[in-house]
């Protein structure tokens, strides 16, 4: 990763390499995957505003926060906070556990990602277009599923194994702009579609009728998740940046930027499945992991000629977001066995592929040989349960001891004074506030209401 940021002297060229890598890293999966379901899933609007206000509050606050330290320490995660003092290290170990939880199921999506991405030029538009049944049959497979997953792994490991990521995200900076120009097109051509209408209300106008605590913790998970805070990457990037690059405006534009394609891959997709279920409750209920793989081959099975290369094209683009994002987690995963074991970094390599492969085959195996595992109640899968407990359990839980750590502990001027060598901090106020009693506040009320949610205690 430091490699690439060999330029820095120049600050400007330091900024924008530093803004790239974060924001390679930040679009993935995340983005055209996990958020247009949940949105889906979440009562469309009430979601999306919820999104809107998590992220531009706590969510670039805290990329203020872990780039800042990160720059200020010179370290990673469990590094950075250890600095401070050994018992502090417990919060950077908790962050690193997240990318071990990501990366397996990471593999997996991915893998549907690549087969669909084949599938287009060697099965055609058709066959992908059959209500669903193309998907399951191929999750469920005992042999197709695990093939497809091995092939994204694979070409994560050569990448991350020879090292090469520098040209990756070169070729990134083609491949984004490609995305959206792509997802643009997309949803222009699905709102013409009969009832798309419809949904893009659903998607765009709140019903505060639909708000619940899970609603809000789906919301705060999808935050970390996408804009892959709580887990200590966002500390070392900062680490890596030079002292005369601003941090705030910095992380305005990778927040701007992610949630920028959340929204698109919304808008994309949350119409299109209404043009297929008819309505809101219909939607919010089938609404899962499955809605891109099932609902966007109908949309694109409807343009003609065009569907073969628009499906190709779009997956394609898809999985190049994907491989990024998977790299730059994989790649997290060595970093941290490497200072953690003091290993080779070859040693640390092997011990993460073979780590991902024996995890990532055993939560495939939720979806068939497996698939009677139901961690979280019926019709849930382990992906789910490792989706749960990674978003919606540890992040929170990271994020919580990062801003009582920063707040209460090292104080907010710390951080302040490292911004500030890098151009002035006008939302100074804001930002401590917001860092000692807003997100701490808000973090420990959305988990507890979800726990007792969870148990029952009451119903919203
Ligand atoms: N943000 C990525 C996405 O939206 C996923 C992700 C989470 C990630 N944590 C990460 C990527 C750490 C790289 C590194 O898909």
């Amino acid at each position: 990763m430091a490699s690439n940021d060999a330029p820095a002297r120049s600050a400007w060229s330091g900024k924008w390499a530093f803004i790239l890598a974060a924001a390679a890293s930040a679009v993935g999966l995340g983005n055209m995957w996990r958020f247009p379901y949940l949105a889906a899933k979440y009562g469309g609007g009430t979601f999306l505003l919820t999104y809107l206000v998590l992220v531009f509050t706590l969510g670039i606050s805290l990329l203020l926060l872990e780039t800042a330290l990160g720059r200020l320490t010179g370290q990673s995660a469990i590094g950075a906070f250890k600095q401070f003092g050994k018992k502090y290290a417990i919060i950077g170990v908790l962050a690193s556990i997240v990318p071990f939880i990501i990366v397996p199921y990471y593999s997996i999506i991915g893998g549907w990602v690549t087969k669909y991405t084949a599938a287009y030029v060697f099965e055609g538009p058709a066959a992908l277009a059959d209500g669903g049944n193309f998907f399951t049959g191929f999750i469920t497979s005992n042999v197709e599923s695990f093939l497809w997953m091995f092939v994204f792994m694979a070409i994560v490991f050569v990448v991350v194994a020879r090292g090469v990521k520098g040209g990756i995200e070169k070729a990134n900076l083609f491949m984004m702009p490609a995305l959206i120009v792509v997802a643009v097109g997309i949803a222009a051509y699905t709102l013409t579609m009969p009832g798309a209408l419809e949904g893009a209300a659903y998607y765009l106008v709140p019903d505060f009728s639909k708000f619940s605590p899970e609603l809000v913790i789906s919301a705060l998970g999808q935050m970390f998740y996408s804009l892959s805070l709580a887990m200590g990457i966002m500390i070392t990037y900062g680490s890596y940046l030079d002292k005369k690059s601003s941090l705030t405006q910095s992380v305005v534009r990778i927040g701007g930027f992610d949630i920028g394609v959340s929204f698109l891959a919304g808008l994309m997709i949350v119409p299109a499945a209404f043009v297929a279920m008819g309505s809101g409750d219909a939607v919010a209920a089938k609404s899962g992991p499955s809605l891109m793989f099932v609902i966007l081959p109908e949309v694109f099975a409807q343009m003609g000629g065009a569907a073969q290369f628009v499906g190709f094209l779009f997956f394609l683009l898809v999985l190049f977001a994907a491989l990024t994002s998977g790299i730059s987690l994989m790649e997290t995963c060595v970093s941290i066995v490497q200072d953690g074991a003091k290993w080779s970094r070859k040693k640390a390599l092997i011990a993460v592929m073979a780590f991902i492969v024996v995890t990532g085959s055993l939560v495939n195996l939720g979806y068939n040989g497996l698939s009677f595992i139901e961690p979280l109640g019926a019709g849930t899968t382990m992906l789910d349960f490792f989706d749960f407990i990674s978003n919606s359990v540890l992040m929170p839980i990271v994020a919580l001891l990062t801003c009582i750590f920063v707040g209460w502990v090292v104080k907010p001027k710390l951080i302040v004074r490292e911004v500030t060598l890098s151009g002035p901090f006008k939302l100074e106020k804001a930002w401590t506030i917001m860092i000692k009693y807003v997100a701490p506040v808000l973090v420990t009320v959305i988990l507890v209401a979800f726990v007792a949610a969870q148990f029952g205690l009451f119903k919203m």
